[in-house]
């Protein structure tokens, strides 16, 4: 049965450090110093650029023999100028999202695939990387795996990823599903990163900060979504202090309204514009695991009416297990056949993951991480809960790698790690793109 390794999986403490680092993922994180006990900041930083001001196009491991080393980290420089020597080479569509970033950075993106019969067809996939920006590898991971795709496709080859191989037809299948995709979705973040090295995880909005506090600057861009954004009113009252914050100090402060920011805007826009799309996919680090809807809560399929829009439920979210005692019992309704579609591709990319270089990532709901508010993946399959004209939208959320724990920054990989996660990543969205060609890109409806 699909289910049964998500459903050994029950236990919480494991996975407590994706995203946030310990220190972090409670209340008490506010205001928190951390020490720095080391200078060692892992891969290094990109320092000329690669990709030659937007005329080369990169190419990842899956298209080059095995061994090759790609060497450093992308920097934001290079982000930008591999994004358009992709573009250049391949010639697809860009864009930039009408939101810019308090530095007045512009967020743009791609949209390449969905070719059949000779016919572009709106895309039906989106991949979203570098929200947290401390998380870094997650753009290097999505541009040299499109430059895999892309360059197999027009090679008539297939990819690699260590144990995982893709055939030729593979490679055209999963184009076929039509993508779009933002490879820099917090650029003020990732940049002030880079220049730093201080493990930062929000943007650099400084609207709410606290003179003299630096940890105030900045909002945690994965707790300013649409939905279930207002925390304390909506979540248990022993769960709400976990689910995000309201509190500018801490790492994970949701903002001062949902879609507050122009790079969450950004993202909505996105979903608002390619109006076909079905799958949505936040490339997150680290915890070694993939993770599909819901997150506020264990999800049921029995009672349709208990669901986030319902307000009989407001205080009752996020406790897992239930307290009948104190007549809190509250899951989150997902209907069976979108929990068995989630499911089925969720469970494909972590196998293919675990083949690539033979380390285990967990498949499991994200409300078994920790639950949460305002994050982006359950943002994007509420949207047809909230308004049934719009497109259902599946969403997950990988969380690449498993630390760098000699780091002063355990986000920040070894060139080996690096290495490892770009072989991972590829392997697990080439399957992530053939589960959605083979379960599901029609219409609005159509299941
Ligand atoms: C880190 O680097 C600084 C400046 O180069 C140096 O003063 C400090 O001793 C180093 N710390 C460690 C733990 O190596
Ligand atoms: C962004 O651009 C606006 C308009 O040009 C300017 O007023 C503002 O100072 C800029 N902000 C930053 C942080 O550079
Ligand atoms: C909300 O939940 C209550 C309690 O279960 C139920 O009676 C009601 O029908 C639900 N509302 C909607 C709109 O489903
Ligand atoms: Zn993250």
């Amino acid at each position: 049965m699909k289910l049964s390794r998500a459903a050994s999986f029950l236990c919480l403490a494991p996975l407590a450090h994706a995203c946030l680092l310990p220190e972090e993922s409670a209340h008490e994180s506010v205001g928190v110093v951390r020490r720095q006990t080391t200078n060692n900041t892992g891969i290094p930083i990109g320092k000329a650029d690669r990709f030659n001001d937007g005329t080369i196009a990169p190419r990842g491991l899956g298209t080059q023999p095995p061994g090759t080393d790609l060497g450093t980290l992308l920097s934001v420089k290079e982000i930008e100028s591999a994004f358009r020597g992709l573009a250049k080479e391949y010639s697809f569509e860009t864009f930039a999202s009408p939101f810019k970033t308090y530095e007045n950075a512009t967020i743009f993106g791609g949209k390449i695939g969905g070719n059949s019969k000779g016919k572009s067809e709106s895309p039906r996939v989106f991949f979203n990387a570098a929200i947290h920006a401390r998380e870094r590898g997650s753009s290097d991971n999505l541009l040299y795996f499109l430059g895999d795709l892309l360059y197999a496709n027009k090679q008539n080859t297939g990819l690699v990823y260590g144990g995982r191989t893709y055939t030729n037809d593979d490679v055209r299948k999963a184009l076929s599903t039509g993508i779009v995709f933002l490879p820099l979705s917090n650029p003020d973040g990732v940049a002030w990163d880079q220049a730093t090295n201080t493990c930062w995880r929000k943007n650099r909005n400084p609207a709410a900060a606290i003179p003299g506090n630096a940890n105030s600057i900045g909002i945690d861009l994965n707790r300013n979504f649409d939905f279930l954004w207002d925390f304390p009113r909506l979540f248990a009252p022993t769960v709400a202090p976990n689910v995000a914050s309201n509190d500018p100090r801490a790492a994970t402060y949701h903002g001062a309204s949902a879609f507050s920011e122009p790079e969450t805007r950004s993202i909505r826009w996105v979903m608002d514009t390619f109006t076909k799309l079905r799958w949505f996919m936040d490339i997150h680090a680290y915890a070694g695991v993939v993770l599909y809807n819901w997150g506020s809560d264990e999800n049921q399929a029995k009672k349709q009416g208990m669901n986030f829009l319902n307000s009989t439920y407001d205080g009752e979210r996020g406790l897992m297990p239930d307290s009948p005692a104190a007549g809190i019992v509250y899951s989150e309704y997902v209907p069976s056949r979108d929990w068995a579609d989630k499911t089925y591709a969720a469970m494909r990319m972590g196998n293919a993951m675990d083949a690539a270089v033979g380390r285990h990532y967990e498949v499991t709901q994200s409300a078994y991480l920790y639950p949460t508010s305002g994050a982006s993946d359950d943002y994007a399959y509420s949207r047809s809960f909230a308004n049934p004209k719009l497109n259902k939208i599946h969403g997950f959320t990988v969380e690449f790698g498993f630390g760098n724990q000699a780091a002063s920054c355990a986000f920040y990989p070894t060139p080996e790690q690096y290495h490892q996660n770009l072989l991972e990543t590829g392997a697990g969205f080439m399957e992530f793109l053939l589960s959605a060609s083979e379960i599901g890109l029609g219409d609005r409806g159509s299941y």
